[in-house]
């Protein structure tokens, strides 16, 4: 089945859904997986929320095993909170529309402040009359616990509402239940805080939540950046004037795990901070834990004494938009600002600014935008360009070398053969007249293709002449030596997990990798059986006539022939050059002839085999 992708914006469809593997795949934006994968990537939901939601539509019973009766007994009690959440919510909503102070003063609070009955149904908004024990006493009427309503924070010790003469905020989970509220107080001249929300319950962790992403993902994915405010009412504003994909951090500092939960939407932020000096801080210390869960953010200070709710009522969503575009600040130049701004006359603590833009600027891997931004660093700074850039690199070919040590540890941890001092690390060029040219490259392609061979293949019939085995052991067979000396760890995990499977005679299917719990393993997998491709109708109607070749469906044993030739001519191309540079080393060392008539006879052989392998092949060795 092929249609237009949920995950990203398209005009042909190039989403596709095999019913009978059960799996999906897109061959635009790439993403792929199975039914749990799908709910995971498109409601935003974790793996057992997947699971269980699954579940629930199917009507399967999940046992939850490894789980104690305690936590049966906080799931039922979880599941009464939740009831008695629903009923609170119910009842402030009835409190706004049906009663006459609700409808005077909740209802005229709202319009006042330009709140459409749309938006106002839309967030679930409500009202708690000054009575103040309304909720308590009809929730006890019906039969809830005295006990849950105080855990919820509900109710107080003495048996009163907590939130009474207020307008009720509810807030959400990213499934849209309600999971706690907020009260704010009707008039300025009140005493008492402006807002008091639900304290934290088994429901509740309020560093988990963003107020208002139940409606914002589906917005925040098309539009593929976050916008982030700090208060529920600029929230409410902003999605009232069309722009949806908006959540505030509601009541704290924003949170590792509110990031987290934005970073399963999109990878962008745009943060939306009043232009003071305590929005400004908070903004900083947002910016550097979103960059932390290497995520791109950017800034907009809004013009002082206004937040989004305020300045949106007022120019319009056409120019707010405007504003937002103009505006918005990467993190580099909004920091080249500070340090002009905040430590002009300071020379240490400039020095320590610079360092640290420096160390932002880094980050941009591309060579292009990082020398633009670098040129404006300069400028804002009125610092030397070509200074900032010396100092630049010298962060990024430090970050490079250290990434090339890494590399070559693994691939010396890899090369567990020979074991002694190991090979030149010098990057020689190819060697000319060598077919061993793309052995730098890796093998990651012969390997990939052994893979597909295997789980395409694997199961299959593999007969040549008296031989008749499966493929998958005839491959497993003559590659496993090999294994060790894989470039790819998930190709060679997943050759080991069929291998395993093999040993304990069990037969193994595509539908073991396809749904298999290690993401990356059961991603490869379904790159390697989804195709874009399907037979055309005339392959199918005249191949039976003319019959030259069977189907490559079931032309197992020449593609899996083929597969491991060409692993195996590349294996050999990297064991001739290795062998290669043994020598010239043991040369250099002036090693005995022994020892080097050893390698002079290894390359003997290998060029030997290489020619038959070549010759199976068809190819030429050069
Ligand atoms: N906040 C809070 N408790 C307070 C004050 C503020 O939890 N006593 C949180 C609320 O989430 C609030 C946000 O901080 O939405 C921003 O506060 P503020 O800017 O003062 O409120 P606004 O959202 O702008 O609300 P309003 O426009 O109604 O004044
Ligand atoms: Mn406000």
């Amino acid at each position: 089945m092929i249609g237009l992708c949920p995950f990203h914006d398209e005009k042909t469809p190039s989403f596709t859904v095999s019913p009978t593997r059960n799996i999906y795949k897109c061959f635009g934006c790439g993403k792929g997986g199975n039914a749990v994968n799908f709910l995971m990537e498109h409601e935003g939901l974790t793996y057992p929320e997947a699971l269980r939601n699954l579940a629930q539509r199917y009507k399967i019973e999940i046992e939850e095993t490894g789980r104690s009766e305690e936590y049966d007994e906080l799931k039922s009690a979880r599941e009464s909170m939740q009831i008695i959440n629903d009923y609170a919510l119910a009842h402030y909503q009835k409190e706004l529309f049906h009663t006459d102070l609700g409808k005077s003063v909740g209802l005229n609070y709202f319009k006042e402040r330009g709140v459409l009955r749309k938006t106002i149904d839309q967030f679930q908004l409500g009202y708690a009359s000054p009575k103040g024990d309304g909720l308590t006493s009809t929730a006890i009427a019906k039969g809830y616990s005295i006990e849950l309503l105080r855990q919820l924070g509900l109710t107080n010790k003495n048996d009163r509402d907590f939130f009474f003469d207020r307008v009720i905020f509810p807030i959400h989970n990213v499934t849209g239940k309600v999971v706690a509220f907020a009260g704010r107080q009707l008039s300025k001249t009140k005493r008492g805080p402006k807002y008091i929300n639900s304290k934290e319950s088994d429901l509740y962790h309020k560093s988990k939540v963003l107020y208002g992403l139940h409606l914002a993902k589906t917005a925040i994915r098309k539009e593929d950046v976050c916008i982030l405010v700090e208060g529920y009412t600029d929230v409410i504003s902003l999605v009232q004037s069309g722009i949806q994909h908006v959540v505030a951090s509601s009541g704290t500092a924003l949170t590792i795990e509110q990031i987290k939960l934005i970073k399963r939407y999109s990878p962008n932020i745009l943060m939306l901070y009043d232009g003071d000096p305590a929005g400004i801080k908070a903004a900083i210390r947002g910016v550097d834990l979103v960059l932390a869960q290497d995520m791109n953010v950017q800034l907009v200070m809004l013009p002082h004494g206004e937040d989004p709710d305020s300045y949106v009522n007022k120019v319009g969503t056409t120019a707010f938009r405007d504003f937002l575009g103009s505006e918005a600040t990467d993190i580099v130049h909004f920091k080249a600002r500070l340090v002009r701004e905040e430590s002009a006359d300071d020379p240490v603590k400039k020095a320590a600014l610079v360092h640290d833009i420096i160390e932002t600027l880094a980050h941009i891997p591309d060579a292009i935008k990082r020398s633009i931004y670098i040129k404006q660093c300069a400028d804002l700074l009125a610092m030397d360009e070509a200074m900032l850039l010396a100092e630049t690199n010298k962060v990024l070919s430090k970050r490079i070398r250290n990434k090339r040590v890494e590399k070559f540890r693994e691939v010396r941890a890899d090369q567990t053969r020979g074991g002694d001092a190991g090979f030149p690390s010098r990057e020689e060029g190819p060697e000319s007249g060598s077919v061993v040219q793309s052995v730098q490259i890796g093998d990651e392609f012969q390997e990939k293709d052994i893979v597909r061979i295997l789980i395409e293949h694997g199961h299959k019939t593999y007969k040549k002449g008296v031989e008749e085995t499966s493929v998958a052991k005839h491959v497993i067979a003559i590659i496993e030596e090999t294994l060790p000396a894989f470039d790819n760890d998930k190709y060679r995990k997943m050759v080991e997990l069929y291998r395993e499977q093999i040993n304990a005679e069990k037969q193994i299917t595509e539908a073991y990798f396809l749904h298999h719990t290690d993401p990356e393993i059961q991603q490869i997998a379904i790159d390697l059986c989804a195709s874009p491709y399907d037979y055309s109708e005339n392959w199918t109607t005249r191949v039976s006539v003319l019959r030259t070749q069977p189907d490559p469906d079931e032309n197992q044993v020449r593609d899996s022939d083929q597969a491991l030739l060409r692993f195996m001519l590349r294996k050999i191309n990297k064991m001739v050059e290795e062998n290669q540079k043994m020598l010239m080393q043991q040369q250099e060392q002036n090693a005995s002839d022994d020892q080097i008539n050893l390698h002079l006879g290894v390359h003997q052989k290998l060029l030997e085999k290489r020619v038959e392998i070549a010759n199976q092949l068809n190819t030429v060795v050069f």
